[in-house]
């Protein structure tokens, strides 16, 4: 742009002087010698001025001469590193982080960049942002395999286990967003308050109940279940209490005192436990409006957990218990 502003100006000077000095021949042969000399004065200004110019020019277009091989040179680099990401298989994505101060309870979003290949997971989108562009990034996070529970955040929309969450997959859907789980209070950037959860779970007692609590501490042998003893239970033993099937709960929502689907979920594994011995009065405990009846089978808890304990599925189960109880007592 500017090398083109010279070369209006040098044009300019290379028509514009000899002009000048055609102009001061005439003026001369008329007498009017005034005239002349400062046509003169003029001509010699101009040439000056198409010197200077003319250096400019060469210097100038030289210098982006320069800009330009510089900027070739690094075009090849930035080639490099796109072609360096396709040999490693790897994509740039974007990701929006929710970010929240507790103590100015300012909540706002972050967007960053972060290199990812097919195997990473936004537990390690996170915790690469936390180590390479922001420290103060608060993430819960332990095994990193889907056992500890305790990284369950919403992506996406969705609640999930940042662990187990493959980035790619995630992009299919375009923009990566992660925010704090909805259904807990929130303490700080991705990390959420689990203490309400961990109350629903003590609340119903899970654990074996022994008529003889001494023999629970001291049994002589393991109780002896058949594999179809352990397959009524076992599905729901998986639970890592990651909380995410209260989060996605409706009912939890909007009634706080519904006992909610994980502690549920756990009152259903121990009354089908054979070694259990609480027998009907665990039902008993959950055959409430704020216990079993308080759900409405949305079945969204089901559809986020991540290790397949299907707690509504658990929960028509001890409705049809509860039921069976009622018929059997009627019979009576
Ligand atoms: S039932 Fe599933 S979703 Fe709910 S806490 Fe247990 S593992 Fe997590
Ligand atoms: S870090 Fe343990 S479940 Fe995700």
């Amino acid at each position: 742009m500017r090398a083109s502003r010279f070369m209006v100006l040098l044009y300019a000077s290379l028509i514009g002087v000899p002009i000048l000095l055609y102009l001061r021949l005439i003026s001369t042969l008329y007498g009017a010698y005034l005239v002349s000399d400062i046509l003169l004065a003029l001509s010699a200004v101009g040439l000056i001025i198409f010197g200077a110019i003319g250096f400019m020019e060469v210097y100038v277009h030289k210098a982006h001469k320069i800009a330009d091989v510089s900027m070739q040179t690094n075009e090849p680099a930035m080639s490099a590193s796109h072609a360096e990401m396709a040999r490693r298989g790897t994509k740039i994505v974007n990701i929006s982080v929710s970010r929240f101060d507790n103590e100015s309870k300012s909540m706002r979003r972050e967007a960053y960049r972060v290199e990812a290949d097919k195997n990473t997971t936004v537990l390690g989108a996170l915790l690469s942002i936390k180590s390479e562009k922001d420290p103060t990034l608060a993430i819960r996070y332990s095994c990193r395999m889907g056992i500890c529970g305790s990284c369950g955040m919403v992506v996406n929309g969705k609640p999930a286990l940042a662990c187990e969450t493959n980035v790619f997959e995630k992009m299919a859907d375009g923009e990566i967003t992660v925010e704090p789980m909805y259904g807990h209070p929130l303490l700080k950037d991705l990390v959420t308050d689990f203490d309400d959860f961990f109350e629903r779970h003590i609340s119903v007692q899970p654990g074996l109940h022994r008529a003889d609590k001494a023999e629970k501490y001291s049994a002589k042998e393991p109780y002896k279940l058949s594999r179809e003893d352990i397959d009524k239970f076992l599905p729901y033993s998986y639970c890592i209490m990651c909380g995410l099937c209260l989060d996605a709960c409706p009912v939890v929502n909007s009634n706080p005192n519904f006992v909610g689907p994980q502690a549920l979920s756990q009152v259903y594994r121990y009354h089908a436990d054979k070694a259990d011995q609480k027998g009907i009065k665990r039902l008993l405990e959950v055959d409430t409006l704020d216990g079993v009846w308080g759900c409405e089978f949305a079945g969204a808890c089901s559809k986020v957990c991540p290790k397949g304990v299907d707690p509504a599925g658990a929960i028509q189960l001890l409705k049809g218990e509860l039921m069976e109880n009622v018929a059997n007592e009627e019979k009576k």
